[in-house]
């Protein structure tokens, strides 16, 4: 039987009236948001600055992953590495150029942050680039990796440590051979296991594991066994994904399905129920939807940041005037360098649309800061959103202290089921124009 959640949210004539109009609240405007090819421009306006790079490479192509990713090859990663140096040799230009010209000085990079992909696939590569963009744009305080638990052997881990890693992520995704082998995953059980307490051993600042839930066959005790195995090995975060059928993937071909269905929102809501309830016994508490802290840690997240950089292809870029994204395609984005930066789409930001971004990702991690908006903004988070934010306050889904915002734990599904609605709407729609056409003219959100 579907539960409320489903029929309400997968009802289309409601649907066509209720999204735009929450869309009309948040971004101020009933335009579509379109991007098209044109130029970047550094944003030397920006006191402080995050730096992603994207390694497109994995050694086993998981089916269900909607990444921009392809199996790894020796030639293509010596012209992507190629292609990455020379990325990061136009941005440090550009930034000296920028920064000449407006008498400012270099923004602080906050953190650099390694995704992928699997960015261990060649650790030497990795160390090389990760250098290069401490040498072009200063050391950043925090350098987060992901890492996929067969590709980080002890020597990978030395040279992450060796170049100033703080922070690392590990896609476990279950402890369970059985459903890691029907999900596809090139990894077992004892591996990931061992990865873990490696890592763990090793004194980094953090260590999050990534757990998935709502697999294929999946029960509640199997997920109780796999969150709880990795609280009682101590990490200082778990996350945890439902697994999303992004309808570019290819897992339900895989299982001889036509399309991955959304696993029902009963059964979400009491797996995630349940990891918030074994988190807490651990001592760790909610920093976002589906992420759980050990109190006083850093939270390992990719978006976490609000302006950054992306180098790499497919990687985005947002920096409060501009969001754009390279190109997908590995041998285009090379032959792109290193004469002009790798860039497929651009979206101006007017300061409302940028205001209506940050409040998406803050309320994906569940509290908004007035002081952060008032630094970024200049104005008071209240004043610009607090009409729209009255009516989530007074189903006792947020809550108001001195002018900021925190989610109340049970409105985190809602946030989910809500986000669900509009990355299917962007983030899909884009991303799966990029994965077809390298340069694609006009792209409407
Ligand atoms: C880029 S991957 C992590 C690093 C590494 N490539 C790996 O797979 O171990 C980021 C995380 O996204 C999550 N993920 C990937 N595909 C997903 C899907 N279809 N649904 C839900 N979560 C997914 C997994 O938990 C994965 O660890
Ligand atoms: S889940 Fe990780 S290892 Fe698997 S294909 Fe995606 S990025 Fe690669």
């Amino acid at each position: 039987m579907p539960c409320f959640e489903d029929v309400f949210f997968d009802f289309k004539p409601a649907k066509r009236v209720w999204k735009p109009l929450v869309k009309r609240l948040v971004t101020g405007t009933w335009k579509p948001m379109t991007l098209r090819p044109g130029q970047a421009l550094f944003p030397a306006h920006l006191k402080r600055l995050g730096l992603y790079l994207h390694v497109p490479f994995c050694r086993n192509l998981c089916p269900y992953c909607p990444y921009n990713r392809i199996e790894y090859d020796e030639a293509l990663y010596a012209r992507f590495e190629t292609a990455a140096h020379q990325e990061i040799d136009l941005y440090s230009r550009m930034m000296d150029d920028a920064l000449r010209r407006s008498g400012r000085s270099r923004p602080r990079i906050y953190s650099l942050y390694l995704g992928g992909g699997t960015p261990t696939v060649d650790p030497r590569g990795l160390e090389r680039l990760v250098s290069h963009m401490q040498q072009a744009f200063g050391p950043a305080d925090d350098v987060c990796v992901e890492l996929h638990p067969a590709a980080m052997d002890d020597e990978c881990l030395d040279i992450l440590a060796s170049v100033g890693l703080t922070m690392l992520s590990i896609g476990v995704e279950s402890l369970n051979d059985r459903i890691l082998e029907l999900i596809g995953r090139s990894h077992d059980a004892a591996t990931a296991e061992d990865a873990l307490k490696r890592a763990l051993a090793k004194g980094f600042h953090s260590v999050n594991a990534d757990i998935m839930f709502a697999l294929p066959t999946q029960t509640l005790d199997d997920l109780d066994s796999d969150v709880s195995a990795v609280l009682r090995m101590g990490v200082d975060q778990v996350s945890t994904y439902p697994i999303f059928g992004f309808p570019y993937t290819d897992l339900g071909r895989k299982l001889g399905i036509t399309g991955i269905k959304r696993p029902r929102g009963t059964l979400i809501r009491e797996m995630l129920s349940l990891i918030r309830r074994r988190s807490g016994e651990y001592g760790l508490r909610q920093c976002a939807v589906w992420s759980f802290l050990r109190p006083g840690e850093k939270k390992f997240s990719s978006i976490s940041r609000h302006h950054y950089i992306g180098i790499g292809p497919s990687a985005a870029s947002m920096t409060g005037r501009q969001f754009y994204v390279n190109t997908f395609d590995v041998n285009e984005y090379a032959s792109a360098l290193p004469s002009r930066l790798p860039v497929a789409a651009v979206m101006d930001m007017t300061p409302r649309l940028e205001m209506a971004y940050w409040l998406y990702w803050r309320a994906y991690e569940m509290e908004a800061s007035a002081g952060d908006f008032l630094d970024l903004f200049g104005a008071a988070l209240r004043s610009v959103f607090g009409r729209l934010l009255a009516v989530p306050k007074l189903f006792g889904l947020l809550e108001e202290h001195g002018g900021s915002y925190t989610v109340t734990p049970k409105a985190a599904y809602w946030i989910h089921r809500l986000q669900n609605e509009y990355s299917l709407n962007y983030i899909d729609r884009l991303w799966g124009r990029c994965r077809t056409e390298p340069w694609p003219d006009e792209v409407r959100l």
